[in-house]
């Protein structure tokens, strides 16, 4: 038996076998004949809803959790919704296949070299060594074990990668760069904006475990990120003021705009739209990618046409 090609196990009747990929808590929804499951099989870029109806089958994943299993499904469609339909599950007792055979990752020597390019252009900008000083301080301290360049930024919807966080905030420095050109009364704020784009999702270590959500998820990233930064409290203050301080924390706290606390400065509300221009793009791009007719759907426009893409 290999790891299953989910793209190819969704075509209509197909019954395939194989190793699967759980990363998510599946759902329990009741229906009419009673409860069934519905989650998503993970594996490298392909993603496939599952469903399993009958309650002795799915009992092996609602115990289990999270983790690699070995399935029986059928290609299926309901309403244009294309799912996989579970016949037999059970937990994978092979130790040759591990959960990191279906993660996909960015290869971290492409994120360091990112790194560096998008430190140039802020180092140009303006952005002081002290304050790359401090960021390197704060990403390699030993607390972190090197995840900040491991973990996902998501489990779902965008980035959801090893070595996804580090992508993100890589991409959002890019889009923090043209921000400070564009606006250049900004400038005078370069250091405080660069170091709390790069440390707005930290705590998402805390949050997940290798694209995993984890133990104390509910505390969110945001919590853990100011709790995580107070380690550092006495070096930002004494290489700038306890005003930067506070303001880092604030965009930690009020960067995802209305979904979570609001924005109480500036800052905080310009770093929620780069967030959100960068993570939107990025799911989109994502989404066509993956796309079977070239559509996407998004939840408030309905679909929405793609377009050709190049190989990035
Ligand atoms: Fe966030
Ligand atoms: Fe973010």
């Amino acid at each position: 038996m290999s790891i299953m090609d989910l793209k190819r196990a969704l075509e209509p009747n197909r019954i395939s076998q194989g190793y699967v990929y759980i990363n998510e808590i599946p759902e329990i929804r009741s229906g009419k004949k009673g409860d069934f499951m519905v989650g998503r099989f993970r594996c490298r870029e392909q993603e496939a809803e599952f469903r399993i109806w009958d309650e002795p089958i799915f009992k092996a994943v609602r115990d289990g959790g999270t983790g690699v299993y070995e399935a029986e499904v059928v290609g299926s469609s309901f309403n244009g919704n294309d799912y996989l339909t579970v016949r037999s599950i059970a937990a994978s007792v092979n130790p040759e296949i591990k959960k990191s055979d279906f993660l996909a990752a960015i290869p971290r020597i492409l994120l360091e070299a990112r790194f560096r390019e998008v430190q140039a252009k802020l180092s140009e900008i303006g952005v002081t060594d002290t304050c790359w000083r401090l960021i390197n301080t704060i990403i390699e301290d030993p607390e972190l074990n090197g995840r900040f360049m491991i973990e996902g930024a998501a489990v779902r919807y965008h980035d959801n990668i090893i070595g996804g966080l580090a992508n993100h905030t890589i991409k959002m420095l890019n889009i923090l760069a043209a921000v400070l050109e564009n606006n250049r009364e900004l400038l005078p704020n370069a250091d405080l904006f660069t170091l709390a784009v790069t440390v707005h999702d930290i705590g998402k270590v805390y949050e997940y475990d290798f694209l995993e959500v984890s133990e104390f998820w509910y505390a969110s990233h945001r919590v853990r990120g100011i709790e995580y930064l107070t380690r550092f409290a006495d070096a930002i203050i004494a290489a700038y003021d306890e005003a930067f301080y506070r303001q880092v924390q604030a965009v930690i706290a009020g960067h995802h705009g209305n979904y979570g606390d609001r924005p109480t400065t500036v800052a905080a509300a310009i770093v929620h739209y780069i967030d959100t221009l960068e993570s939107q793009t990025t799911r989109l791009v994502q989404e066509v990618k993956k796309s079977d007719d070239g559509r996407v759907r998004d939840k408030e426009w309905g679909f929405l046409m793609g377009l050709p893409l190049g190989n990035g």
